[in-house]
């Protein structure tokens, strides 16, 4: 009878202990900004060019000031529509709507709050406002092949 109770209390110290990890996890992933794919909001990969709003990349204007951009990244390169520079007025915010062909990449709008993990399958999203007119790179910041330092892509805020 002894051992079949400590065998209860280390099932429920292993499940709490699972618990505390599961938690921890999630909660640090929170905190580092880092925002899983918006789950259910999915793509066929090898048909992501046929599939809207993939299959015309690139700025789009949604509001007065609001815009969206359709990036569609492979290895190794950033499809932002037909020119590799996206041209907003200074104050707009942006939602990049992202997804990717191959392999995962990342997106990142170095110098901003705007970075998010594009995942086969997967469409991710990332939300900014441009406050400072300037030259922003974006920059792929996973690891994806021999030309990873190749892919990037640029954004100008004008005044
Ligand atoms: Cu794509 Cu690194």
């Amino acid at each position: 009878m002894h051992i079949h109770k400590y065998e209860k209390l280390w099932l429920l110290f292993g499940i709490g202990a699972l618990l505390v990890f599961t938690i921890t996890i999630g909660v640090s992933a929170f905190y580092m900004g880092n925002q899983p794919p918006s789950c259910l909001v999915t793509v066929d990969p090898s048909k992501v060019e046929t599939t809207e709003p993939f299959d015309q990349p690139g700025l789009r204007q949604v509001g007065e000031k609001e815009y969206e951009v359709i990036v569609v990244a492979s290895s190794f390169n950033f499809n932002v529509g037909p020119e590799k520079v996206i041209r907003i007025p200074v104050g707009s915010t942006v939602n990049f709507i992202g997804t990717t062909k191959d392999v995962v990449h990342g997106f990142e709008v170095a110098g901003t709050n705007a970075n998010m993990m594009l995942e086969p399958g997967y469409i991710n999203t990332v939300e900014t406002t441009f406050k400072k007119p300037g030259k922003y790179t974006i920059v792929c910041n996973e690891y994806c092949g021999l030309g990873h330092h190749l892919m990037f892509a640029t954004l100008e805020v004008v005044e």
